[in-house]
């Protein structure tokens, strides 16, 4: 099979993880969640004691970071000085502190390098803000997937409410809104949508609808996978 990439890029809720597991699982290819590394990092320095928006701090603990991305048939594991954090990492406090971490230009650097690592010999399907324009510029596929800012809430509240959060729904509404700025208005990498990328809004898709549309896009572009 020739390698390939697809680069997947989308503000919060847009639905990118779902899809590009599913989509990962489909055409036998690694997925890399890029968000949970910027999460791991917010769930260290907090973890430290040190703050999300101490620049300096962060950047004084940056080294000692041993985190580790384990690809697995079901999406991807994460690990933490050996401690698996996966599902430590998803709730909203450490999604605000992901995205303050995230403005920080030598950040992003050392995590864009360890993800052009993880698609240098595999084909990925990789999710994120930056991955179109920054981090995977020559992906055959570039994706940008939106919804409104309504739909993705509510997709949110669905998820923790699966992990026994009561959430209200005007506070994720603001937090969705407030992260959309952070994302969209920073100085290093920020979310755009690219001039190559396929615009999908899936405000009123259903997931397979989504997953299809992606592997057509794909097939459409590399031929039969
Ligand atoms: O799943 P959700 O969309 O809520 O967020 P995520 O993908 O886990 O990413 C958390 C935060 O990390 C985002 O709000 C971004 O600020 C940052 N991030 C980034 O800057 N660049 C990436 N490639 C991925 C995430």
């Amino acid at each position: 099979m020739k390698k390939f990439a697809i680069a997947v890029d989308g503000p919060a809720g847009s639905g990118k993880s779902t899809v590009a597991k599913a989509v990962a699982k489909r055409l036998g290819i690694i997925y890399v969640d890029t968000g949970a590394m910027y999460r791991g990092v917010a769930y260290f320095c907090i973890q430290q004691g040190v703050s999300p928006l101490d620049e300096a701090g962060v950047l004084s603990l940056l080294k000692d970071i041993k985190m580790e991305i384990q690809p697995t048939s079901d999406g991807q594991r994460i690990f933490l000085d050996g401690e698996d954090i996966t599902s430590k990492i998803r709730t909203q406090k450490i999604g605000q502190g992901a995205s303050q971490v995230a403005t920080i230009q030598t950040v992003r650097q050392k995590l864009g390098d360890m993800q052009r690592d993880m698609a240098k010999n595999n084909s990925v399907i990789m999710d994120g803000r930056d991955i179109g324009n920054f981090v995977l510029p020559q992906a055959e596929v570039k994706i940008y997937m939106d919804a409104s800012v309504e739909e993705r809430a509510r997709r949110r509240m669905g998820e923790l409410a699966t992990k026994g959060e009561k959430p209200v729904f005007e506070v994720i509404c603001e937090e969705i809104i407030r992260r959309d700025e952070n994302d969209m208005n920073r100085l290093y990498n920020p979310l755009r949508q690219g001039k190559d990328a396929v615009y999908l809004d899936t405000t009123a898709m259903a997931i397979d609808d989504v997953v299809e549309t992606i592997i057509r896009i794909t097939e459409e572009k590399i031929g039969e996978v």
